[in-house]
């Protein structure tokens, strides 16, 4: 498995590999590998063969993180994230550093973002409204670093992987984007990086994320599919579910349209949705399709 640190060297071996016509898959990641990301590289994996070359990127990215946000704290273990890339057979670790992925930032020489202006407006992007701005700019630098024909994200990020679809296609970026399903402990919580903060009271009631969202998909289910559900009502009693659990603070509960992300007055079959929820300064995300 080989290493990279520098972004002309991986430039380099990215060109070399369009030339001789292998095909490349990324998994870009922040690292603290967990199963989610093991499953996405498989996926990565899957798509190009043996044959192909699969690279996963190892950046934690300063510009996706507003300034009260975990940056510093995000948590990191290189060694164990390069133990798992061997063991999954990942053929390149891209590791960039801050200098060489927004050379001249730190002299205010730094000016050029790709910003999605639609799809990132709501949930996420409400609370977080720099956030989708630092991952499109760093996906699209990746992307022009890797030059993979395929890249796979996590559907855990739903909103995350619709900007990103669209950015491919309004920048008619020549990549697959592959979504594979969130990969879950056995209780249900979605796998995060973020898991990791929750203290062992919050990591108990962190289901409550998945509560909801199946009680919803199940009233959702029950409801006549002429007439669905009216958002307001199935909103307030899910709303009231989180605030019975003492530990949960609830950012948003959206329910929106799964291509448009548009919101929805009437939730019927189909309809996605999606919440946050606070343990202490630890925000957890999840979604379904209901
Ligand atoms: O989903 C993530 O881990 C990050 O947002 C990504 C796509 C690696 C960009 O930094």
């Amino acid at each position: 498995m080989q290493q990279v640190r520098n972004v002309k060297a991986m430039q380099r071996w990215a060109l070399g590999m369009k030339k001789n016509g292998t095909t490349v898959a990324l998994v870009p990641t922040m690292g603290y590998l967990h199963p989610g990301h093991t499953s996405l590289i498989q996926r990565a994996r899957r798509k190009v063969g043996n044959e192909g070359k699969v690279v996963v990127s190892i950046y934690v990215n300063p510009t996706q993180f507003g300034p009260n946000e975990d940056f510093g704290a995000y948590p990191r273990d290189l060694k164990r994230d390069l133990d798992i890339c061997r063991k999954e057979g990942v053929d390149v670790v891209f590791l960039p550093d801050d200098a060489s992925m927004y050379p001249g930032k730190d002299s205010g020489h730094f000016s050029t973002y790709v910003e999605e202006s639609q799809l990132s407006q709501s949930m996420e992007g409400g609370t977080r409204p720099t956030h989708f701005k630092g991952v499109t700019t760093i996906v699209t630098k990746l992307f022009m670093l890797t030059l993979p024909e395929f890249a796979v994200f996590g559907a855990k990020d739903y909103q995350q992987s619709a900007i990103i679809r669209r950015m491919t296609k309004d920048l008619n970026l020549p990549v697959r984007i592959i979504v594979a399903p969130t990969v879950r402990e056995p209780d249900g919580l979605a796998m995060s990086s973020r898991n990791a903060y929750l203290t062992p009271e919050q990591r108990a009631q962190a289901t409550i994320l998945i509560d909801i969202l199946k009680a919803a998909k199940r009233k959702v289910q029950a409801s006549s599919s002429q007439t669905g559900l009216k958002t307001v009502t199935l909103k307030k009693q899910l709303e009231q579910a989180i605030q019975r659990c003492p530990l949960a603070r609830l950012d948003y509960i959206a329910f929106f349209d799964p291509d448009t992300l548009d919101p929805l007055s009437t939730v019927r079959q189909g309809s996605h949705m999606a919440l946050a929820v606070y343990f202490g300064t630890t925000r957890l995300i999840d979604n379904i399709r209901l």
